[in-house]
């Protein structure tokens, strides 16, 4: 497995080499655990988290302190992957000062390697500032979903007249103002395509069209975990809300009926001091001068051979080779 760190400069070569790059959301330890095992280069605690995780309608609610919380749980599930830190909306917009701050604080106290700001040209002077106090900086233009209020709703950009030159231009700024690379969100692909045939930056498209240099998704989005949202821009390679259902509703069923726990998913006392008999309760043993309750990780396997009262409560159950 390749062990070896994604940086920025990583991502530079990949881009020379013609090579492909991936990126999704992980808001948690466990996904970025599972994403940064699968090779998955860079991962971004996106505020994406307002609407998949929080359940906001927009990514308009989400706040500073959301984003570096997800981002520490993501940054100790990861070994190898560059970690992106979102900008939320209104922590960057106001003044360079209280941006440069609050994107310190994306890599000091949440472990990003990088930030990632809405917005083309408006930007540059910021972007520079950043890139100057050594924090790399990802921009993100066309659908940028903190201006949907300005957009009149999350709509496709780069149409209209003027719009396409307007596109390569802020990418062009970002690019100069010392960008490692630019999202393409929501734009025709044949202005993604011209976008990164121009640069010398990667780009990472979503619903950009194939011609990008790498491609990102949310993550609840490609495992398909919303069943009533499917835009056209995602491929879902799992239906884990049908999965999930399937599998709650049995462990409900088993709860019920009482075939959940077995005595394989159980703990048992040891054998000396066993009531005659097993259906016997811990405090009628008590009374009657035996041992007391104990914590449940004192507490043997059912299997005689296999008890190992010193053992953790979590330690896991390896079945014996046959
Ligand atoms: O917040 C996010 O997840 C994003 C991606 C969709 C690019 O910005």
């Amino acid at each position: 497995m390749k062990t070896k760190k994604v940086t920025i400069h990583t991502l530079e070569s990949m881009k020379t080499r013609g090579e492909k790059i991936t990126m999704l959301t992980a808001y948690d330890a466990t996904f970025a655990q599972l994403l940064d095992e699968s090779q998955i280069d860079l991962l971004l605690v996106g505020d994406s988290l307002g609407m998949v995780v929080q359940g906001h309608e927009t990514t308009l609610p989400v706040t500073l302190e959301d984003i570096i919380y997800h981002c520490r749980a993501v940054a100790r599930g990861t070994q190898r992957a560059h970690i992106v830190g979102d900008m939320p909306f209104m922590s960057y917009q106001s003044s360079v000062h209280e941006a440069m701050a609050n994107a310190g604080r994306l890599i000091k106290e949440g472990g990003a390697h990088s930030v990632k700001l809405e917005g083309g040209a408006q930007h540059a002077e910021l972007v520079s500032q950043l890139v100057s106090a050594g924090i790399p900086v990802m921009g993100h233009i066309g659908l940028t979903p903190q201006s949907v209020h300005t957009m009149g709703g999350f709509k496709v950009q780069g149409r209209g007249e003027g719009e396409a030159e307007r596109l390569l231009q802020d990418a062009l700024t970002l690019q100069e103002a010392g960008a490692y690379s630019i999202v393409l969100e929501g734009i025709p692909s044949v202005i993604a395509k011209t976008i990164s045939e121009t640069l010398h930056i990667p780009t990472i498209g979503i619903g950009a069209g194939p011609d990008c240099d790498g491609q990102v998704l949310v993550i609840y989005d490609l495992l398909g975990m919303n069943d009533s949202f499917k835009p056209r821009f995602v491929r879902r390679y799992e239906h884990l809300a049908t999965r999930i259902r399937t599998a709650v509703d049995a462990y409900a069923a088993d709860v019920k009926n009482g075939a959940f726990p077995s005595e394989q998913e159980s703990f048992f006392m040891d054998k000396a001091q066993r009531p005659k008999s097993q259906s016997a309760s811990v405090s009628a043993i008590a009374l009657a001068g035996g041992c007391g309750p104990e914590p449940l990780s004192e507490l043997s396997q059912a299997s005689d051979a296999a008890a190992t009262p010193e053992s953790s409560m979590y330690s896991t159950v390896h079945k014996p080779k046959s």
